[in-house]
């Protein structure tokens, strides 16, 4: 076993994103590609005598990947990698290990709720030694490397056996495998009742789980099915699959459909919930009624002192600026602080470390706290479980009674997918340029109270995030926010985020694109989004 260092020329475009950096599959499997960003991780962050987490999401790829970031962290003077059985670890999972075993950081491979396949993505991310996604000033670090390196180090050796759990060694460095859900679902049974959400199912409890043939299938049929005893099959496309069976592993109401059909069609269970690619994000469905990833925020942290590891209440909520001011509502009826961060769960990381947060929770659907450092898909769906066994209520009394207390947040998010990149730059830039003039300006029977692109200072290391999203109120409480997306591959995507305040009693029962119809033609009259982009209508609503 020899270690070799191979010449290498930067290679362009190895700038992370708003999670890590995702490209296509066959663009990662180039020459020299994943090892020059690896080296740029690993050159950032010191690699000497260090140990790190390594898994994946299980999509095509992540196995041959994973053999090449063990031998060039052995090349570069790693101590010990742990790493899931496989090679996969679900994101949340990852960000545990990170934690509970004191390491150094860790390494996860994958592109998320993005599909998985020889044509489709593949990603890369570094997470710090809290387990959460590496803050902005060590992500540009890294992307400065990729522009500067001319070498990597790598080991000639042997694939490691991946297959089995235990200890192996790699040249100097010691790679132990374990069981990727073990240790998860023990920080799971910690955190909620699994009595009564046992006794909850006993009594004739019915939920289906959607597991899209993504990571999440041996977790959630662990912790469901074995330990807390739903019926047998209650987890679908249980199966990880390296192209997530040709699904497009995105929880939400357009790609999780056959959840949507079951749970809004005759003899609907109690309750459904899905999951993405690598386990962080999840939707909850009651029984015919769709509960958007905002309300559900709202909801946990309304209702999360009724769960063992909450019951000592919150510290804080915080949420992205573009998810709805629901969970702002409920903050402040218990009086306790909100947050409002950019997009991308590495903001809260701060937050939580500090411990001015407790739950946090984005738009797309990500919800988290503060037991790992990043959002938890399954965490979510227990949390959600652990509220129903107490209350006894069905979801769709719990959302209801909750617009009731509260008023309704009407909320969705319109995406315009694959939109040339100069095209959407050009609509944002004329949109910037337009917010001095706009308050005051009336449009859809609405007024313009104020409009800004959103700059966050954050309070607890000082570090400034601007140009995060073009924001712009109305004067009745509606508002609509516009950014770019940091995840695509393709192209650019616009995100347009719309909101409307209802305070009750009456107006709570609308469909929410229909009571939101004239906050959209207003977003869409404010940007010209046909003119420069020429769509007429969302690709994707949620
Ligand atoms: C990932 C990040 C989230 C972010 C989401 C959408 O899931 O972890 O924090 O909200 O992507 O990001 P985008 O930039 O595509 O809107
Ligand atoms: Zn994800």
């Amino acid at each position: 076993m020899s270690k070799i260092t191979v010449k290498t020329q930067p290679i362009a475009g190895q700038k992370p994103g708003t999670s890590g950096l995702r490209k296509k599959t066959p663009v990662f499997m180039g020459p020299h590609y994943l090892e020059n960003f690896v080296q740029a991780i690993f050159d950032t962050v010191g690699t000497v005598g260090k140990t790190f987490v390594l898994g994946g999401d299980g999509r095509y790829f992540n196995d041959r990947a994973a053999q090449v970031i063990l031998r060039m962290a052995a090349a570069n003077g790693a101590k010990r990698v742990i790493v899931g059985q496989g090679a996969v670890l679900s994101t949340p999972a990852a960000s545990h290990l990170i934690r509970l075993n004191k390491t150094d950081g860790g390494i996860i491979m994958s592109a998320s709720h993005n599909p998985g396949g020889p044509k489709e993505d593949f990603g890369v991310k570094f997470n710090m030694p809290n387990g959460g996604p590496a803050p902005e000033a060590v992500t540009e670090a890294m992307y400065k490397r990729t522009t500067e390196l001319t070498e990597y180090h790598i080991l000639e050796a042997q694939d490691v056996d991946l297959g089995t759990v235990g200890r192996h060694a790699l040249g100097d460095m010691v790679v132990d495998v374990v069981d990727p859900v073990a240790d998860y679902a023990d920080l799971m049974e910690s955190l909620f009742d699994f009595d009564k959400i046992t006794a909850m199912f006993a009594a004739g409890f019915r939920m289906r789980m959607d597991s899209m043939c993504a990571v999440t299938g041996p977790y959630a049929v662990e912790i469901l099915e074995r330990r807390l005893g739903a019926a047998k099959g209650t987890v679908t496309h249980e199966v990880p699959l390296p192209d997530f069976g040709g699904m497009h592993p995105d929880p939400n109401p357009t790609w999780a459909h056959e959840l949507m059909a079951e749970m809004m069609g005759e003899g609907a269970p109690d309750f459904g919930a899905a999951s993405d690619g690598d386990g962080d994000r999840n939707m909850v469905v009651g029984r015919g009624i769709y509960v958007s990833p905002s309300d559900s925020l709202a909801v946990l942290a309304a209702n999360a002192h009724l769960c063992k590891g909450y019951r000592a209440g919150l510290k804080g909520v915080a949420r992205s600026m573009p998810t709805s001011a629901a969970s702002d509502r409920v903050a402040a009826s218990l009086g306790i602080a909100s947050y409002e961060t950019p997009t991308g769960w590495k903001f809260f990381g701060n937050l939580l470390d500090a411990g001015n947060a407790t739950i946090c929770g984005e738009e797309s659907f990500g919800t988290g706290s503060d037991h790992v450092r990043e959002k938890d898909g399954l965490w979510a769906i227990l949390m959600w479980l652990n509220i129903l066994a107490v209350r006894g209520e069905s979801v769709e009394a719990i959302v209801k009674g909750h617009w009731a207390k509260f008023g309704r947040n009407y909320y969705s998010r319109h995406d315009f997918e694959a939109i040339a990149t100069e095209k959407a730059d050009a609509m944002m830039a004329a949109l910037r340029a337009s917010l001095a003039s706009l308050a005051g300006r009336k449009l859809q029977g609405m007024e313009v109270s104020g409009a800004d692109d959103f700059s966050y200072t954050d309070p607890v290391d000082g570090s400034v995030s601007a140009k995060q999203g073009v924001r712009v109120n109305f004067t009745d409480g509606s508002r609509i926010v516009y950014r770019l997306s940091g995840t695509g591959t393709e192209g650019a995507t616009l995100r347009v985020y719309l909101e409307r305040y209802v305070p009750g009693p009456d107006g709570l029962d609308r469909d929410a694109q229909e009571a939101l119809s004239p906050v959209i033609a207003a977003a869409h009259e404010l940007a010209g989004i046909e003119a420069f982009t020429g769509k007429v209508a969302p690709d994707v609503v949620t």
